[in-house]
């Protein structure tokens, strides 16, 4: 049976990147998939080669900081599929000028916050009535690595960011563990989207990285989405409240390999 069968889930940030991936993997099991996006062309891009593959998903134009956005964005979800058993809060940015302590302006400070952490605020106090009206539901709200681990490498306003994602979701998940719905963390390592692997290409910036990581190479988007999968999941049925962290074995190392 399909892991996701008869659920609709609702998907953030999912026009392109993770999103779009874990987007097309949670229709091939079954769901029916909302995407909510802020670029139209990419979102409708994808629900198309939902559809040619025999999926269902539909578009919705949503940016997640903004409170009737993410309001819309469920009521679209539920008129559209009938209801909500999945949110899975994964748009994320993390601007160029988002650096050091003391370089970063605060306007970028104030855009990274707003998208990373309210938006996935805003789609829980939006999602959450309606996963209740649904009989329940399972939450994934996407953090980081660096919401555990300091970098010499610093994207101070994003870190922050998915620092409080990550404290966030544990109070959600307590405040709502009796009543049917499950709250989880994914905290991805390096990822390799299109903008890393651009920023792979230089040998410097790839090798200052690439030795933190035990596995020796950046992750997929695919192994992050089937994480998001089991998170979404009746497979993790008795996890609420949990970081699951996908890294390559980042956290565990002291040293790594040669
Ligand atoms: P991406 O940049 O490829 O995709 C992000 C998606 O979010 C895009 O489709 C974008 O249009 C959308 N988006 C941006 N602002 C939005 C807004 N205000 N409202 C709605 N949608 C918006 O990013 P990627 O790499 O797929 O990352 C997905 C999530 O995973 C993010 O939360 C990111 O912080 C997190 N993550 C990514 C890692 C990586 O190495 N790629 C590592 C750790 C966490």
């Amino acid at each position: 049976m399909p892991r996701l069968d008869a659920k609709v889930a609702l998907i953030t940030g999912a026009a392109s990147g993770i999103g779009r991936v874990a987007a097309e993997l949670f229709a091939a099991e079954g769901a029916r998939v909302v995407i909510a996006d802020v670029v139209e062309a990419d979102g409708s891009a994808a629900v198309d080669a939902i559809t040619r593959a025999g999926g269902h998903a539909a578009f919705v134009r949503a940016d997640v900081s903004k409170t009737e956005d993410a309001a819309a964005m469920v009521r679209f979800a539920v008129e559209t599929f009938g209801g909500l058993h999945v949110l899975y809060n994964n748009a994320g940015i993390l601007p160029p000028d988002d650096a050091g302590t003391l370089a970063t302006p605060d306007d970028t400070w104030d855009r990274v916050m707003a998208v990373n952490l309210k938006g996935v605020w805003l789609g829980c106090k939006h999602g959450i009535p309606a996963l209740l009206e649904s009989g329940g539901g399972a939450i994934v709200n996407v953090s980081s690595l660096v919401a555990l681990m300091g970098s010499a490498v610093p994207q101070i306003a994003y870190t922050a960011s998915k620092g409080g994602v990550l404290a966030m979701t544990r109070e959600l998940a307590v405040e709502y563990s009796r009543r049917g719905i499950r709250a989880n963390t994914l905290c991805p390592g390096p990822i390799d989207t299109p903008l890393m692997a651009e920023l792979m290409a230089d040998p410097q910036w790839a090798a200052r990285r690439l030795v933190h990581i035990p596995m020796g190479r950046p992750g997929q988007a695919a192994e992050i989405a089937k994480a998001a999968l089991f998170l979404a999941s009746d497979e993790s049925s008795f996890m609420t409240g949990a970081t699951l962290v996908v890294d390559g074995g980042i956290t565990a190392a002291y040293v790594t390999p040669e």
